[in-house]
């Protein structure tokens, strides 16, 4: 049975839940395995001085219901400088093999510490000593000094190495925690936008709307979403 929800428009009277289409949307994309990194979104924030900034990360979780996605990060990363002061972030995925693209506008809250955790646990050895072992961000004097720090980073933690990290066995790999300075970003969006590409640019887009308000240091109690279609 097709997918309902690649059907070449959106349904006449929009849905009233925009966020079970863009996972499904996403679902559709890791399924098909349409590009190498099929959960990359495009994260913007604005810097203090008004200055945006755009990067690529992973969307590690999709929360539809209550409605957040989740990426990972250096909490000192640029990204992470930007977002303490101005948490109004917006973020955007794009499937060029599918026709369709999603737009989030909404709040950046960081994770719990203990989801984190286990995220950090279920990383390959080798990703986390990368979160170790670079400072996101930072300036840096050559790709030597990296490879240094990562070295002196590992050994740090009691890892027995000399100079090639890639030579070690399992054995040599002791479980590491997660540092204070990495984790989950929740973004919450209050608007979303689904677009179908059409033919000569006759595109299908919808824009969705709910209200949100602060509960505690993670989380929002949202109200319905109120869907609009748009010109495209
Ligand atoms: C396909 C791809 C996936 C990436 N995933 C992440 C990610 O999940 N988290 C992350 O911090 N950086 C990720 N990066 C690197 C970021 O794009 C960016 O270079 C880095 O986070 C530093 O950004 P900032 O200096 O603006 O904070 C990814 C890059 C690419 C190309």
């Amino acid at each position: 049975m097709a997918n309902p929800f690649m059907a070449p428009t959106l349904p006449v009277e929009l849905p009233d839940d925009p966020m079970t289409w863009a996972e499904a949307w996403l679902n559709e994309a890791i399924r098909r395995s349409v590009q190498r990194n099929p959960n990359t979104m495009t994260l913007a924030t604005v810097a203090e001085d008004g200055q945006a900034s755009a990067r690529v990360v992973l969307c590690k979780a999709f929360v539809k219901d209550p409605g957040y996605v989740v990426f990972y990060t250096n909490y000192r990363s640029r990204k992470i400088v930007e977002l303490r002061s101005n948490p109004k972030v917006a973020a955007m995925f794009h499937w060029d093999a599918l026709g369709r693209q999603i737009r989030l506008e909404g709040t950046a809250v960081f994770s719990p510490s203990d989801e984190s955790d286990t995220y950090f646990a279920s990383r390959d050895w080798g990703s986390q000593i990368g979160a170790w072992g670079s400072d996101q961000s930072y300036t840096l004097t050559s790709r030597q000094a990296l490879k240094d720090q990562v070295l002196e980073r590992a050994h740090e933690l009691g890892v027995d190495v000399s100079d090639d990290l890639q030579s070690l066995t399992s054995d040599d790999r002791p479980n590491l925690s997660r540092p204070a300075h990495w984790g989950g970003i929740r973004l919450w969006p209050h608007t979303i936008e689904l677009w179908i590409e059409g033919t000569d640019r006759i595109h299908d887009r919808a824009s969705w709307r709910r209200s949100m308000s602060a509960a505690g240091d993670h989380d929002f109690v949202t109200g319905a979403w109120t869907g609009t279609r748009l010109q495209p």
